[in-house]
Formats: structure tokens, sequence, C-alpha cells
């Protein structure tokens, strides 16, 4: 989604702005553009293609202030005249999120003889900033006294040129931190914008605003009263957000997910149990009258959720819910205190997800519990418990280490509520946590499998549906390939619990309908072999990710693939990966953008 960097220093900050940019456009966008205060007056520089096709339009440009931005459109289609900065007189804003009561301020504004150039919300924050300066000339103050009139979410970088050598920025909903240094001071969407200048990040919190200088930092709540904020040191290595030898992000990724593994599973260390406290301080107090679990989430996210209810509730025999966030956010529900409500989410700044987990809290249910990838995230801040996944950063907007290492970190969860439930023997404790241990090797050999799979993807270049098969706990792996395929390859595609085929989708069968098939050997193979065969006698041609010694044979319809190891309750981790292979390989044939699928962004921070 939408991406700001901004900054105030002793030197040019075109390039640092620049680059800032480049690092947040895995977010997803379809403009950028740029406003520094060159000598004495706003310079704005604006494109509606690629930050590498701002940087040529800005060549030569220079400042010691400025401000830049990635737009992700929602209000006015992606042209020049939408793309911010947007200006008004003499300052420059530009801003993430949504301003909901954008119609009302832009009546308003152009009763008082404001012009409106664009068709965006934003427009009216930089009027509306404009004629708060007519009364309060101070653009620290200026700026609270319009943020405090803006309804939504927001997250806005602002210049003046009648003040230079200042930023002012304001957060509420969007997320914005700064970056301070010794030559300047900075501000961005996230830190992997400002690692090459500092590690030394602030992170503001919804209702702070703050004036950057190349000497100072003031950090005030939007009604004036000033606060100060911890400085973090960024962990985060600038590494972690290279491409490296590979071609694309998310073959990175995938790749990365040995690491990401036995980096989330360190935490478990080299004990034979587990403990609540791995979930925080409080947790052995807090899990212990748990009576059920409510799990929320989005997209990939949710299907990590539904794959963990299988183990739940079948391992620790916890009732367990998944609801789709911004569903769950508007129905009527009954609330029950006793239930733990689970937010996962890669970024930790999903709107749905945080507003989902907000009417928890407020309708009564104070357990939470984050399962993210981004420490310093919303998500984490509101929950009272966390586990942090250790991926490192996921730019590649189909999500993919981030979904293994949260099904691990949902593995964890399970085996601590079957002790809490006194459910789980010492013995069965040591093996799953062995399992867990042996996860890495795992999926390294899985992995192995890329060449065939890389044959199978041609097949799919002509076609335009595809099926995805699974049952039990594999079904929701069926639903993360089907995600997967779409997002990247614009294929269509669908799942479903293959024992549901003759209820419906078995009517779409036919030669031009590839089917994929996840079918490790567990208990209820036999009967999907039946479903298998009733695509087949329709005409349908089977691709089969089967185990080792699953009794499945190749046959003309048939393409079979077999995982090396047979993983039990944890085959699910294993077996999306050749999924995650499959679209990928998918979308190079097709000639699609891998890491920034049109239409899509990778952190939604907007409803
Ligand atoms: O950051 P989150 O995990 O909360 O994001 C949720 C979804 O937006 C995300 O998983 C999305 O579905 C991915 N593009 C899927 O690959």
């Amino acid at each position: 989604m939408c991406g700001i960097v901004a900054a105030a220093a002793g030197n040019n900050i075109v390039p640092v702005l620049i680059e800032g940019l480049k690092k947040l456009e895995y977010r997803g966008y379809d403009s950028a553009g740029l406003a520094v205060i060159g000598a004495g007056a706003i310079e704005r520089v604006r494109s509606t293609g690629r930050v590498a096709e701002l940087e040529a339009a800005a060549t030569g440009t220079r400042a010691v202030t400025g401000i830049a931005h990635t737009r992700w459109a929602t209000h006015g289609v992606p042209c020049e005249k939408n793309a911010h900065p947007h200006v008004s007189g003499t300052i420059a804003v530009v801003h993430n999120g949504i301003i909901e009561n954008y119609e009302t301020l832009r009546r308003e504004l152009t009763a008082q003889g404001y012009e409106f150039t664009s068709d965006t919300d934003t427009e009216s924050i930089a009027h509306l900033i404009q004629a708060s300066l007519q009364g309060e000339p101070d653009l620290f103050k200026a700026v609270q006294i319009a943020c405090r009139r803006l309804v939504g979410a927001f997250a806005i970088a602002v210049i003046d040129q009648n003040q230079p050598g200042k930023v002012v920025v304001a957060r509420e909903g969007s997320p914005l931190l700064l970056g301070v240094s010794e030559a300047g001071n900075y501000a961005a969407s996230d830190a992997s914008a400002l690692l090459q200048v500092t590690r030394n990040m602030v992170y503001l919190e919804n209702g702070d605003i703050a004036e950057l200088t190349a000497h100072s930092v003031k950090i005030a709540r939007l009604d004036g009263t000033p606060v100060e904020r911890p400085v973090h040191v960024s962990q985060l290595s600038a590494a972690a957000v290279e491409l490296g030898n590979y071609q694309h992000y998310m073959q990175k990724e995938i790749f990365e997910q040995p690491e990401a593994l036995a980096n989330t599973l360190e935490i478990v260390g080299g004990s034979k149990s587990i403990q609540p406290g791995i979930f925080g301080a409080a947790a052995a107090d807090l899990l212990a009258d748990v009576d059920s679990i409510l799990i929320l989430a989005c997209g990939t996210s949710s299907h990590s959720g539904y794959t963990a209810r299988y183990w739940l509730e079948a391992i620790a025999g916890v009732p367990c819910n998944v609801e789709i966030a911004s569903e769950y956010r508007y129905r009527t529900s009954v609330p029950n205190p006793r239930q733990l409500i689970v937010a996962i989410s890669q970024s930790g700044e999903t709107a749905d997800t945080l507003a989902a987990l907000r009417h928890a809290k407020a309708l009564g249910q104070p357990k939470t519990l984050a399962i993210c990838n981004v420490p310093e995230s919303a998500i984490v801040r509101e929950c009272s418990l966390r586990f942090i996944t250790r991926a490192g950063p996921e730019i590649g907007v189909a999500s993919t280490k981030a979904f293994t290492t949260q099904l691990a970190a949902l593995f964890v969860l399970t085996l601590v509520m079957a002790k809490v439930k006194g459910r789980l023997s010492a013995e069965q404790e040591a093996t799953y946590i062995d399992q867990l241990r042996h996860l890495p090797v795992a999926i390294n050999k899985v992995l192995q499998l890329e060449p065939a799979i890389k044959s199978w993807a041609k097949r799919f270049a002509d076609k335009h549906h595809a099926l995805f098969l699974g049952r039990g706990r594999h079904y929701p792996i069926a639903l993360e390939g089907a995600l997967k395929l779409k997002e990247i390859s614009y294929i269509h595609a669908e799942a479903y619990p293959a024992g549901e085929l003759k209820h419906g989708p078995l009517a779409l069968v036919d030669a031009n309908m590839p089917v994929i098939s996840v079918a490790p050997n567990d208990q209820l193979l036999d009967k999907l072999k039946s479903n298998l065969r009733e695509v087949q006698a329709r005409g349908g041609e089977l691709y089969v990710f089967a185990d080792a010694d699953s009794e499945i044979r190749e046959a003309e319809d048939i393409h079979l693939l077999r995982l090396p190891e047979h993983y039990g309750e944890l085959s699910p981790i294993l077996h999306v990966i050749p999924l995650q292979l499959l679209s990928y390989h998918v979308a190079l044939v097709k000639g699609t953008d891998v890491d920034k699928p049109r239409n899509l962004a990778k952190s939604v921070t907007v409803e």
C-alpha cells in the first residue's frame, strides 16, 4: 500500500528519498512523486511509472528538505494529477490511509475558495493545512489543528516553503516511524526505507505528531502535549531486504523458508518441553481458563488459522473458530470473555485485522494473542500476548515464508494449549518438538522438487481456470495454493474440500481444467483417492502432490510428485511449498509481475 519517505538533513536528500521509495516498492503502488524545498519554493516531480522513472525525472533536483510517496490508488484513478505530493499554496503533503470525511471537507474548503485539482481525499488535507496556516503560522501547530478535523486513517508528511528545513509528520491509524541520526532526521512507512541512513528508529503512536529538522526531533500528541518516544535500534539487516542472487523476492522468500523456520523455532531451544511463557510473562495465568479460541486474520494469514483449527481441536481439545477479520468486525457476535482471540498477521498493520482485534476487545474479550512477523507493529502492541515469527522481511506481495512460520507458531500454541488442558504426555510433547526442529531439513528436501514442478508449470500457461483439492488439515493448504496461483499468475483458481466435489464443482471438470490435489498419506487418503477417480472419470487432468509412501500411481491423466517425507500432523507445512513453487513458475511462464501483481498491495492498511 502507499509508502512515505521524508527527510530533513544537512546534505542533498533527494537520493535518500528515491532510495527509500525503492525499498517501499514492494508495498504495491501505481504512481510516485516527491516534493522538496528548492530555492525558496516547492519543487514537485510526479510519475505514473516506476520509481526509476521518477528518479530520472528528478535528475538535477537538489534540496535538504523533502517528502516522497508511492501511491496505491483508492480515491481516483492512477494518473499524474492524483499522484502525491498534493500542493496547496506554500505547502506540500503526502498521505497514506483514507480520510472518511473528505467530501465534507472538500465542500467546506471549496466554499472558502480553495481549488481542487485531483480526485483524491488527500488534497483536502493539503488545503485544510493551508487554511489552518492562515490563523496559525507555525507549521507544527497548523498541522495539529488540521489533523484534529480528519476522520479516518492517516500518516502524513508536510513541508512548507515558508518554513524551510522543517518536515512535520503525523499518524493516526496508518504506520509511520522516524529515523534519527547525526546527519539528519527522517520518517518513513517502514524501517526498510531508512536503513540506508540509520538504524535508530522511533515508532510513533497513533495520535502523535513530530517536527523534524536536520538537528532536532520534537514529538507531541495531536492536542499539542509534548511526549517522549524511545529510540529502538533496528535489528533488520539491510541484506535481508536485498534481492541477492535471486530473480524475484518471492523466489528468495520461498527458498529462505528453512532458515525462517529455524529462526522462528529458536525460542523453543534445545528443551523437550514448551512453557506458556513463550507467549509472554502473563501467558500462564491468561491461558489457564481459556475455554475456546477465535482466530482473526485476512488472506494467507487466515489460511494458517484454518489449518491451526484442525490442530487445536484434535491435539489440544480446544474449540476453535476462524473468522475473516473484515466480516467479524461488522457482524453481531456473542462475546465470551474466556475465549482467546488470536490475531494473525505478517505485517501487523492490516487494517481489517487490527479493527477486528479492537472490536473483540471492545466487546469485552480481553485475552488476546498476536502472531506476527513485525515486533513493533500495531497488532503486536495491542495484544496482551505475542509470538513473533522470525521470517525476516517479506517483500513479495505473495506471502510464503510468513505463512509457514505462522503455522509453526500455531503448532507451538497447540502444544501449549494441549499442556494447559492436560492432554499432552511428556513423550508426545518431546516427539512433536523433535518434528518441529527437523522442519528446516524436511523443507530443504521438498525444495529440491523445484525442477519437476517447473516442468509442470508450462502446462498451465494456456489455462484460464484451476481447481485445488485437499481434505482435512490439507484443505486450507489447497485454499492457499489457489490464492497463490490467482494472485500472481491471474489464473482463476478455486479450492474445495475434495469431498465437496460432487456437490457442485465437479460440473466444471473437463480436459481444460487442471485439478491440483494435495494428497498426503493420512487417514483421509483413501477417501481422497475416490474423489480423484471422480475427476478422472470426467476427463480431468490431475496434478497430485503425494507422500513417498502414498499408494497413488502415475498415469496418463495423473501427474504425480512425491514429497520425500511423510510428516504427520505437521505435513501442511511441507505440502504448501510445492504449491508456492508451482504458482511462482506458472507466473514466470506467463510473464506476470511476480513480486508486484496488478491491483495488489503488500500491506493492506486501508479498509
Ligand atoms: O500482513 P497480513 O498477514 O495481515 O496480510 C494479510 C493478507 O493481506 C495477505 O496475506 C495477502 O492475502 C497476501 N497477498 C497473500 O499472499
